[in-house]
């Protein structure tokens, strides 16, 4: 029996499992209930009673050196595991799913009306959010007392000469017509900032598109059939608009123009105020003062200007009644909007 019990004390020492799950089988066939070791207790039993003591000391010494090697050697095969795991990860665990973003509502928008009007041959200017007065005000036609000018509704960063945050992309006109000669087709998107109080209907940052063409014998009728093509494009096919006289200083005559409410489809809701119509646009023809400014022949040309508000026409068209979710950012928020745009 000491034999057994050397050899088995043996084949413990020299056990080096070639993978984690042979230590356990290994403890099953020596510690488990029908294992080695219980089979040499039951023989034990029957062990001359001058002998009990020698041999009940070994198959302790067995049994502790067996326990203390098993231990040791999964201990050690839990930390190879834990180490490879933080070098190269599980390869066979299934991938963690990323939430893929989506564009901004504004972008959204915004693309789709650039998209729009580039199908109508439009390319896109651009122009920069720091501007003097000549590309926002004078250039523009307006004279040095316009209210746009006083300190109230434009952020100034220098006074005299003039360097102020631009409050409308029109500026971005002023520069295309520096740059190139007619003919002149650009929309402009961009960056605007005027010293409004931020609330559900207004916020001192936002976006607008403005368009331009300039080129021989453009009329108000190419105006009035390019807005409508957009606004069909924009809202739906039964999409209606409606112009009303207005007045800036860059345009004449000049317009505001209305969309059909694609809420409640012309019959009147609390979004268009009963109206059946929401007002997206100003326009008109570009001033001849306009032109001239900027070194076009007034009698040989003339063109057509539009400027509308992205968040504007994205509140219409997702039915949002607070502009400012459109900063707040909070993706509950946003996760609503996907496109391909
Ligand atoms: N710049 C105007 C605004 O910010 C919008 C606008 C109106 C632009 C008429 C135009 C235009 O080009 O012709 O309110």
């Amino acid at each position: 029996m000491i034999d057994r019990i050397n050899d088995l004390l043996k084949r413990v020492e020299e056990f080096s499992p070639k993978a984690a799950a042979e230590i356990e089988e290994f403890r099953i066939k020596i510690l488990g209930k029908k294992g080695e070791l219980n089979a040499l207790m039951e023989e034990f039993k029957t062990v001359a009673p001058e002998r009990k003591r020698e041999i009940g000391q070994r198959i302790n010494a067995l049994k502790v050196a067996a326990q203390e090697r098993i231990n040791a050697l999964k201990a050690a095969a839990q930390q190879a595991a834990e180490n490879s795991a933080a070098t190269v990860g599980d390869m066979t665990r299934p991938g963690s799913e990323e939430p893929l973003g989506t564009r901004h509502p504004i972008s959204l928008v915004r693309n789709q009306i650039v998209e729009i009007f580039s199908r109508m041959g439009y390319t896109v200017a651009e122009g920069p959010e720091i501007e003097d007065d000549w590309h926002v005000f004078s250039a523009l036609n307006f004279p040095p007392e316009h209210p746009a000018r006083d300190m109230q509704d434009t952020f100034f960063i220098e006074k005299n000469p003039d360097i102020l945050l631009r409050t409308h992309t029109s500026s971005i006109q002023v520069r295309a017509m520096e740059r190139s000669k007619p003919p002149i087709r650009i929309v402009c998107p961009g960056r605007v900032f005027r010293n409004e109080a931020i609330s559900y209907r207004a916020h001192c940052i936002f976006h607008q598109v403005e368009g331009l063409y300039i080129d021989e014998g453009v009329s108000f009728a190419d105006l009035k059939q390019s807005l409508l093509y957009f606004a069909k494009e924009m809202f739906g096919e039964n999409a209606s608009i409606r112009l009303r006289p207005s007045y800036f200083p860059f345009t004449e005559p000049s317009a505001e123009m209305d969309v059909s409410c694609n809420l409640c489809g012309g019959k009147g809701c609390n979004v268009c105020k009963g109206t059946g119509w929401l007002e997206i646009m100003g326009c008109g023809m570009v001033d001849p003062n306009v032109l001239e400014a900027n070194g076009i022949d007034s009698k040989k040309y003339s063109g057509f200007a539009f400027g509308m508000g992205v968040e504007r026409i994205a509140m219409l068209k997702y039915g949002v009644k607070d502009l400012r979710l459109y900063f707040e950012n909070d993706v509950r928020f946003l996760r609503q909007f996907e496109s391909v745009l």
